[in-house]
């Protein structure tokens, strides 16, 4: 490092806010603070703004319909295709031939893949026309368990097309996780894929839907698998009802499928997240309030235009790949660049190089990879050109100060706007940032709500805080991107998101996102973490209930609990604490067979990092655990006070086990 950059750096750990780059500012889509109070004054007239963004067939007559609360519809009656959004729009405007996808394999001997609107119309079309020749009707559900290749945002498209809502389950789930998100949406249809490349390694994939199909409770009409890996795939071993992706494509090559027109609150999709209780929630999004939300979020936050090309690190099996690789780049017609491979394959710098040979103008990833980027070190981003860049994005967890900095100098070279946008799968996209041309930016806080997002800060009580206080993020008016429900569960969705600080009688409806945030006398919020037994690994939301249910599924494990602890690189890491049956012994093996069940059950994204065995866990006299305690042993923190304990001996006993391990 030269002294220059010392310099820089010293003067950076000392600013605690940045204007937006000037530059930046000359060129933004949103460059108005006045947005904020023309969209209060304007309230809910304001998300016409969204829904301005897309094409419609009906004009809907209503832009909020809030008579049956917490059950809100947006743009009522109005008639529109998200397919049609995403892809002949643009056609239609003669930009068939610009590039929609890029895709980078993760080889790097193999061809990456540009695909433009006009081929992607045409691969969507051939798929949308097979799916419906394999007897497929509106409105039934289509899993798709699919890694990072461009048949999977294909997939998502040709479903959109027909009306057929997708339910994409993350590639890094285990067969038992696919089969119980199948069972959830009755869904008859998967549409997968032989394996996928991973550090180098050929992954099997397609065993995991031979699997899962067994233990779907329903009859499985068919499966459709893509062929990836070629002569590095498993062998195929179709039954009669799998058929193989390549032959379906060219069977209905040259089809024409017209857009089905969808009601504004038709369901699009449904995406699977994790939650207090056990089972997984089918949030449900639809096609109008969804695809507005994410596109207005893209052009107001991200910054995007048609001419740009847009990197994002997700993977399209959790929601910020649905909202910011796929639906949101395509409804503004811009290109989504889309990587299938590890950060570090094969080297540390693969993701610069990739900014610099495509020239992107937006970089969008998570704090826990911008954490391994700033451990690797800044010599590997130095070794490329990334001039191009002209906005910075990060989500997923909480970001510190020093990892924001380091990304604000090493990637974007101190001329980027880093925006640190807070959202939830419920939320659809982005509610808390900063509007990267209009508002400076504080490191390690999200910044102010949206505008037209009425995000506050509350006590137990319902009330708000006062600036520099913490407490609960509450959000009091409807918008466009929510969630409608919990798929075939409305109570639930009462009961877990509305429940809390809501006074139904008073008419006051109040969604409680369930996490602590802290807020400063500019209404900047500081996001902390999830509030209920949700833990964050590297960005994942992992429910400690789906955890316990698979170590107590072991035999020998009479009972678990398991916590989160912070962890410098994944934010949080899984600590599994178990009890042994009478006469089982504390084994190696043992940890081993746990670990493995939650693999199985979930995923290996899932496995806890350490499994500890206890005589007995924390109580209180009601027989609840304590998983604060758990958690404070495990980050090595003061106990406090333990005297409502059942059993207050407990803890230290613990922490003489973990201690030891
Ligand atoms: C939870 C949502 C949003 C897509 C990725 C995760 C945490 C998200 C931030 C942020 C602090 C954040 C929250 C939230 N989170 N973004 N910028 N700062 N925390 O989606 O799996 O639905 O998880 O991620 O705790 O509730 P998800």
């Amino acid at each position: 490092m030269s002294s220059d950059d010392g310099e820089l750096e010293t003067s950076l750990e000392e600013t605690e806010e940045f204007e937006p780059p000037e530059a930046f500012v000359e060129q933004a889509n949103v460059t108005d603070e006045g947005i904020y109070e023309e969209f209060e004054d304007e309230w809910p007239e304001c998300w016409e703004n969204a829904a301005e963004l897309l094409d419609w067939y009906e004009g809907y007559d209503q832009v909020l319909d809030d008579s049956n609360e917490p059950f809100y519809e947006w743009f009522t009656d109005g008639k529109l295709n998200a397919s049609y959004n995403c892809i002949d729009r643009h056609v239609e405007e003669g930009r068939g031939d610009e590039v929609a996808i890029q895709w980078v394999g993760e080889p790097t001997e193999e061809d990456d893949r540009a695909v433009t609107y006009e081929d992607l119309l045409e691969e969507v079309e051939a798929f949308a026309a097979a799916l419906q020749d394999l007897g497929i009707e509106e409105d039934e559900v289509v899993t798709l368990h699919m890694p990072m290749i461009p048949e999977l945002p294909v997939a998502m498209l040709a479903c959109a097309r027909i009306g057929v809502p997708h339910s994409v389950v993350f590639a890094g789930f285990s067969a038992e996780a696919l089969a119980t998100r199948m069972n959830s949406a009755d869904s008859e249809y998967l549409v997968t894929c032989d394996g996928y490349y991973r550090r180098g390694d050929p992954l099997d994939h397609i065993e995991k839907a031979d699997e899962a199909i067994g233990s779907v409770e329903h009859e499985v009409s068919d499966v459709v698998a893509v062929n990836r890996l070629g002569e590095d795939g498993p062998e195929a071993d179709l039954d009669a009802d799998q058929h193989d992706y390549e032959s379906l494509l060219a069977d209905h090559e040259g089809a024409a499928v017209d857009p089905v027109e969808r009601d504004a609150e038709d369901m699009l999709f449904l995406m699977y997240t994790s939650g207090t209780t056990g089972a997984p929630k089918g949030i449900k999004h639809t096609t109008a309030g969804y695809l507005s939300w994410a596109a207005w979020t893209s052009h107001a936050v991200l910054d995007l235009e048609a001419d740009d090309t847009y990197f994002c690190t997700a993977d399209i099996g959790w929601i910020t790949g649905h909202s910011y690789i796929v639906y949101g780049p395509l409804a503004l017609g811009s290109t989504t660049v889309m990587y299938e491979g590890a950060p570090d394959e094969p080297d540390r710098d693969r993701l610069w190089e990739i900014v610099e040979e495509y020239e992107c103008d937006q970089f969008y990833t998570a704090p826990t990879a911008i954490r391994s980027f700033m451990k690797w070190g800044s010599e590997y981003p130095e070794r490329h050109d990334l001039s191009s860049l002209r906005l910075l994005g990060t989500v997923g967890e909480p970001i510190n100060p020093r990892p924001w900095k380091w990304y604000y100098q090493h990637i974007g070279g101190g001329e980027c706007p880093v925006v640190d946008t807070w959202w939830q799968t419920e939320t659809g996209g982005m509610m808390v940032t900063t509007l990267p041309g209009a508002k400076r930016m504080k490191p390690g806080a999200a910044g102010p709500a949206l505008p037209g997002v009425d995000v506050r800060v509350v006590d137990s009580e319902g009330d708000e805080v006062e600036g520099g206080d913490a407490g609960y993020l509450t959000v009091h008016k409807p918008w466009p991107g929510m969630l409608r429900t919990i798929y075939g569960n409305d109570e639930r969705y009462i009961e877990e998101f509305w429940a809390e600080y809501s006074d139904a009688d008073a008419g006051e409806w109040v969604y409680f996102p369930e996490d602590g945030a802290g807020i400063d006398d500019e209404g900047y919020i500081t996001v902390l973490g999830r509030v209920d037994d949700t833990m964050n690994v590297s960005g994942h939301r992992i429910g400690t209930a789906e955890v316990e249910n698979a170590a107590v599924e072991v035999q020998g494990v009479a009972e678990a609990a398991v916590v989160g602890a912070e962890d410098e690189q994944k934010g949080e890491a899984m600590y599994a604490y178990a009890i042994t049956e009478e006469g089982q012994a504390e084994t190696d093996e043992l940890r081993e067979r746990i670990v493995a069940s939650v693999e199985d059950a979930i995923g290996p994204f899932a496995r806890p990092q350490e499994v500890v065995f206890a005589p007995d866990l924390p109580k209180t006299r009601s027989g609840k655990i304590m998983r604060r305690l758990l958690e404070d042993v495990a980050n090595d923190d003061d106990l406090g006070d333990t005297s409502t304990l059942r059993n207050p001996e407990i803890v230290e006993e613990i922490q003489g086990q973990a201690s030891a391990n």
